[in-house]
Parts: structure tokens; C-alpha cells; sequence
């Protein structure tokens, strides 16, 4: 299937635990395809810590392409997006944007998120989607990488709407 196809037929919901290696697979796949990123943990611990602590304090959103995990979201409990990763055969089709409207759906009206300087593709989808930078650090991560803390909140209605 072609992954616009893919895009019009994909369903964002909750993840199970079945569909947690799909989803450490495309994180995995993501930092080995990207030149500026270190990998700082094997990919077996990536999984361990997936199955261990994302999907364990969740919740995870999946975009589900007739069974196929075409990318994922997570949440954590203070309210930020701690993943958000897809597939490369179904990027910019507009499933990241499905991915981050449920989570904005459910979140209390406003969400954070960090992402790396160098990822300037989605610092681009983040602030199309109304996220604005408020934090820079030069490294204080694990990938010790320069990254922006970005953050969104629900528009207030107008007076003539509320
Ligand atoms: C960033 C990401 C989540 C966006 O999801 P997506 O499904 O590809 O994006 P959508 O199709 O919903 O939205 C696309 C819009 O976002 C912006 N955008 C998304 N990725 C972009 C990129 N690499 N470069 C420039 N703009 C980008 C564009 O405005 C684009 O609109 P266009 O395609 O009409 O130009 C996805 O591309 C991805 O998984 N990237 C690799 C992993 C990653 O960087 N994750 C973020 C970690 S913080």
C-alpha cells in the first residue's frame, strides 16, 4: 500500500503491549538512518526500556494502518509528547499531525515537548502546529545535543465565541 493510502486509512489508538517492538523498531530505525544522532543505547535496551517505562506509564498512541504500525506517539503524565516517531515510508502524509491532534485532544490544554537543534524538520511540523520554542540548552540530554523546549496551548475562545 502506498503510504498516502496508508495515511487515509491509518486510525490513531491506544497502543497494547504488542505493539511495543513495532514501535522501539521505527525509533530504532530513526536514530541508525540519522547522521547527527549518537546512539547511546543499544537497541536491545531500547526495547527494555520501552517495554519497561513508556509503555508502562503511557499512555502510547499508534497510528494503525490495517495492522501496520505506521508511527507513535507518547505521553507522559505532566503533559509531555516524550516520542513522537514514524515510520519513513509514511512520513509527510499527515499521520505525525493525527498522532499529535489526539494527543492535544487529550491533553489539559497545553503540551510540551523537547526536540534537538539539528532537527530542524520537526521544529518546522511543531510550529506549524502552534508549538513555540521557550527553553535552549546546549547539551543537557543524554545525547548531550543542543535542544529546544517547546510548548503548546489550547487556544482561549473569543468573546464572541465563549
Ligand atoms: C516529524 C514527524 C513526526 C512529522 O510527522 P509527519 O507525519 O511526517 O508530518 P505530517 O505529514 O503530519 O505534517 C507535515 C508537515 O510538517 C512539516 N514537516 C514535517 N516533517 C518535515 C521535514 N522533515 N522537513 C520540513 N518540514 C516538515 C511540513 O510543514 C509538512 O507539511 P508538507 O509536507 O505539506 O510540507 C515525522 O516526519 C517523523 O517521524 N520524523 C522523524 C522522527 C522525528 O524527527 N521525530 C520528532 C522527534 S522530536
Amino acid at each position: 500500500m502506498t503510504s498516502s493510502a496508508c495515511a487515509a486509512q491509518a486510525f490513531c489508538r491506544d497502543a497494547a503491549l504488542a505493539d511495543m517492538e513495532a514501535c522501539a523498531d521505527i525509533f530504532n530505525r530513526w536514530v541508525d538512518a540519522t547522521a547527527w544522532m549518537p546512539r547511546v543505547h543499544p537497541a536491545d535496551d531500547v526495547v527494555r526500556h520501552y517495554r519497561e517505562s513508556v509503555f508502562a506509564n503511557g499512555p502510547v498512541i499508534v497510528a494503525d494502518c490495517r495492522g501496520e504500525i505506521a508511527g507513535f506517539l507518547a505521553l507522559s503524565a505532566d503533559g509531555f509528547v516524550t516520542a513522537l516517531y514514524l515510520d519513513e515510508r509514511h512520513r509527510r502524509v499527515g499521520i505525525g499531525t493525527a498522532l499529535l491532534h489526539e494527543a492535544k485532544k487529550r491533553a489539559t490544554g497545553e503540551l510540551r515537548l523537547w526536540t534537538f537543534e539539528h532537527n530542524r524538520g520537526a521544529q518546522r511540523f511543531y510550529e506549524r502546529e502552534g508549538f513555540v520554542p521557550v527553553r535552549r540548552t546546549g547539551g543537557e540530554n543524554e545525547e548531550k545535543l543542543p535542544d529546544i523546549l517547546y510548548h503548546w496551548r489550547v487556544e482561549p475562545l473569543s468573546g464572541r465565541e465563549a
